[in-house]
């Protein structure tokens, strides 16, 4: 069975894609968040599918190479990756302070760099697969996402050169922009707006991300996990084989390309 490593695996969409996942391959999940990772995996274990975890920080090298090392030596040798770990709030543009910037990069960026930079080595000119999870904030200018967006839209191009390294070794890589789903990113974001912004202040966080999702997405209705799981299990299989190098947005039109 081959190996997939999925990042931000204890999240509400990383666990979805690695619950999803579980049908294809053997997953190892990591995420930084070490009790909510091993619950999500010892539910998977129980419910009979291949799985190991390991705690991962993916804004550091030695965490990164000590969650692959790990991912060998229970599972066997990692073909898939796919990047879920992020960070994301809402704020002014004109409030962003220096260190919201980098840490949001840190994770977001660095750690798909990161991540993505030791399964290129580790194939070493073998074939693989990557799905790095971006956002339709990457191609929206909110100013109210003025470090995330971009961190996003760099994951983007980042996508775009592993694929062209890759690409004469059967080594893919595509990125996923989900629309408006709601887990804990979401919840916290509604929350600084009841906090932060009078407009919002008498709403729930459920009446805020409905708010959201009726003035952003054409189709009128939010993203579910699934549907990003979908994607990303069939960006990863060989019914994808010739696909690398692109953004594919499942978000109900939000972005339209
Ligand atoms: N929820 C949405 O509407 C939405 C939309 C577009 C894109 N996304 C992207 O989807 C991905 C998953 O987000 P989510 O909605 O599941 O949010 P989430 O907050 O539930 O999950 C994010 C996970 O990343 C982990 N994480 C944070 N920093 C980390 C680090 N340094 N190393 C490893 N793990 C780290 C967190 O512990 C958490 O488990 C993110 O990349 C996010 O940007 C989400």
């Amino acid at each position: 069975m081959s190996v997939a490593l999925v990042t931000g695996a204890a999240g509400g969409l990383g666990a979805a894609i690695a619950a999803r996942l579980t049908e294809d391959h053997a997953v190892l999940l990591t995420d930084v968040n070490a009790e909510r990772l091993a619950e999500t995996a010892m539910k998977l274990a129980a419910d009979g599918a291949t799985v190991a975890h390991a705690v991962c920080d993916v804004s550091e090298r030695a965490s990164v190479q000590a969650a692959f090392a790990i991912a060998q030596e229970q599972l066997g040798e990692v073909t898939a990756l796919v990047n879920s770990a992020g960070l994301g709030r809402f704020g002014p543009f004109t409030e962003l302070t220096e260190e919201q910037w980098d840490r949001t990069f840190a994770v977001n960026t660095r750690g798909t760099f990161l991540t993505c930079q030791e399964l290129v080595r580790r194939r070493a000119g073998r074939p693989g697969a990557i799905v790095n999870i971006a956002s339709v904030g990457a191609r929206l200018g909110m100013e109210m996402l003025a470090d995330y967006g971009p961190s996003k839209a760099a994951v983007i191009e980042l996508t775009h050169v592993i694929a062209r390294v890759g690409a004469p070794s059967g080594l893919r890589a595509n990125t996923v922009l989900p629309g408006l789903i709601w887990t804990d990113m979401w919840r916290a974001t509604s929350e600084w707006l009841i906090a932060n912004d009078p407009a919002c202040a008498d709403a729930t966080p459920e009446d805020i991300f409905a708010r959201f999702v009726g003035q952003m997405v054409p189709m009128g209705r939010p993203q579910t996990t699934s549907d990003i799981a979908e994607m990303v299990a069939f960006l990863l299989s060989e019914r994808a084989a010739n696909i690398t190098g692109q953004t594919m947005s499942v978000d109900g039109g939000v972005v339209m390309t």
